[in-house]
């Protein structure tokens, strides 16, 4: 069965990258999260999409330049102010805490291809190790280079390059880089591709799938999960048709 993870959590209806979006995900029967993760000032992982904080937040500036303390005073739910209270950012530890109490996978794409965060990678597997959350999470990233090290300091733990076009056989470059899966940008006419990627046992998990058509599509041809911002029509569409 094709697994339904919610990007950026349950986004279509609340905040992105927010505890409520996280958690609405989960009530809405995902399988599994998205989220972003960058570091402050102070090295804290933090759950955001952006290097900057001016789209989500009532806050402007870069996450590096801010410490934690201080990131947490802005509101990552103030673009849906007018239906929830405050939301702050928040930390990947916090996430890892709320994972206590459920079962779902989570999906940590690694937002160091622009900035390059030193030390993410040992922080983020310290944390998923502290958590003894290994066999529920999967690494992802556009950093390829992030992806081959993360595998080098715990190969225990699942990784994913994210691919924004399209490989020729991409199995065999993620078996060259120690990768389980692959997460690419779908289009239309990419299923066979995908199919021949899972015969050759490297899982596809294709973003941002939100169609339903596509979402069809893939559960048809066997994909081996969809990332999409509105789990419960993936999960609706998905009882039809899987
Ligand atoms: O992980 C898939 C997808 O989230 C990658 O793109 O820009 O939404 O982080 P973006
Ligand atoms: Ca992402």
């Amino acid at each position: 069965m094709t697994l339904i993870f919610a990007h950026r959590g349950y986004s279509v209806l609340n905040p992105e990258n927010t505890m409520r979006a996280f958690m609405e995900a989960e009530r809405a029967g995902a399988d599994g999260l998205e989220l972003d993760v960058q570091m402050t000032k102070d090295g804290q992982l933090v759950v955001i999409h952006d290097e900057k904080i001016n789209r989500t937040t009532d806050g402007i500036g870069f996450v590096k330049d801010h410490t934690y303390k201080d990131l947490k005073k802005y509101n990552a739910g103030y673009k849906f102010k007018k239906w929830f209270q405050k939301t702050p950012i928040p930390s990947l530890e916090e996430v890892f805490e709320w994972m206590n109490s459920n079962r779902l996978i989570c999906n940590i794409e690694l937002k160091n291809g622009i900035i390059p965060y030193a030390g993410m990678e040992e922080k983020v597997i310290s944390l998923i190790r502290r958590y003894k959350l290994e066999k529920r999470i999967i690494i992802s990233s556009f950093n390829h280079y992030s992806i081959v090290y993360s595998y080098r300091i715990a190969p225990e733990i699942e990784t994913a390059p994210l691919l924004s076009e399209s490989l020729y056989m991409p199995w065999i470059y993620a078996k060259s880089i120690h990768a389980r899966g692959i997460h690419p940008k779908y289009y239309r006419g990419l299923e066979d591709v995908f199919k021949l990627s899972i015969e050759n046992g490297v899982a596809v998990r294709p973003y941002t799938v939100n169609k339903d058509a596509s979402l069809k599509r893939l559960y048809e041809m066997g994909c081996t999960a969809v990332i999409t911002d509105d789990p419960f029509k993936a999960i609706a569409i998905r009882n039809l048709y899987a």
